[in-house]
């Protein structure tokens, strides 16, 4: 196990359930909590961790924005692309912005147009005017490394990253920006892809991506692994090591054993759920949770790893 840097002590947490907590939370590791459904995990991590000063908290929520968002405005990394396409095509930056002057008078640069009777049957047509790219044709003759805005928002965040990388098309804070959504995943993703499209384990990976740059000491992630295959688990588990190497303190609230059997301490709470719940049965290594085998969790991750 890595050796803590310090902890954050929680004293007589009583938040729902909860029947006056006392737990050290070590710092400058990664650790799990644990427990069953509706054993205080959220109610221990929510109401007394998250919210803190220097605390990022991770869900997996809706993320706020119109169908109009997508990674590359959410992550703020359109501003410095719409810059470079400006700079090299001598014109304003707001014209590669389909959601102001670049936008497609017809649509509006929605890219897809309501007649009232579509309205009703909730479907849309595309827009015949940009064909669905949702910016002006003049915009779409300027171009930045060959390419135009639309074919740019067309892009994967992993081609992207290697187009905006140091080169032809060097737009560093865009790079930065698509290498940490590499790094949770989302390579595949496209740029422009609506918000709304994305699935519940992807936009908490966007809001980890996003929260990568910033200075917080504290992660936390509510069940993370939500809607993950085996393969993806192992590349959040090298995140999540990543991050604890860069010095980071990570609290994840997870189910799965893959991520307990990793982590450096857990903590599990119990024994059942509501009122029979709200203690901590154990606090401790993977390693002694499985030998003391004292609790339900500690039962099925001696099954999984014994297994
Ligand atoms: N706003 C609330 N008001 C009253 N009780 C609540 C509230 N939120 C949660 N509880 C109760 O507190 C208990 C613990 O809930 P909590 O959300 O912390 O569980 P959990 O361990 O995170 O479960 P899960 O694994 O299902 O997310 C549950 O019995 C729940 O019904
Ligand atoms: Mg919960
Ligand atoms: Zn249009």
């Amino acid at each position: 196990m890595r050796a803590p840097s310090g902890a954050l002590e929680v004293r007589s947490a009583s938040t729902h359930n909860l029947r006056d907590v006392d737990v050290d939370i070590p710092l400058g590791v990664l650790v799990v909590v644990t427990g069953v459904a509706g054993s205080g995990k959220s109610s221990l991590i929510h109401g007394s961790v998250a919210g803190g000063e220097g605390v990022v908290t991770v869900d997996q929520g809706a993320i706020k924005g119109s169908r109009r968002s997508n990674p590359a405005t959410y992550t703020g990394m359109l501003e410095p692309i719409r810059k470079a396409f400006a700079k090299a095509n001598g014109v304003k930056p707001a014209l590669f912005s389909a959601n102001s002057e670049g936008a497609c008078p017809a649509c509006n640069g929605a890219g897809v147009l309501y007649s009232d009777l579509a309205m009703m049957a909730g479907v849309a047509t595309v827009c015949e005017e940009c064909e669905g790219k949702r910016f002006q044709a003049e915009v779409l003759e300027h171009t930045f490394g060959g390419k135009d805005i639309d074919q740019v928002l067309n892009l994967s965040v992993a081609e992207a990253e290697a187009f905006f990388a140091p080169g032809d098309a060097s737009v560093p804070a865009a790079h930065k920006v698509l290498t940490h959504l590499a790094d949770v995943g989302l390579g595949y993703l496209k740029v422009g892809q609506p918000l709304t499209t994305l699935s519940g384990g992807e936009r908490q990976r966007l809001k980890l991506a996003t929260h990568m740059a910033e200075k917080g000491g504290v992660y936390v992630l509510d069940e993370p692994t939500t809607g993950l295959h085996l393969a993806d688990v192992e590349n959040l588990l090298g995140l999540l090591d990543r991050l604890v190497d860069s010095g980071k303190s990570v609290i994840v609230i997870e189910h799965h054993q893959a991520v307990m059997a990793h982590a450096d301490w857990i903590i599990d709470l119990g024994p059942g759920a509501g009122h029979e719940g709200g203690t901590v049965v154990f606090e401790g290594t993977p390693a002694d949770l499985i030998a003391g085998r004292g609790t339900l969790t500690g039962e099925h991750l001696a099954a999984y790893v014994g297994g």
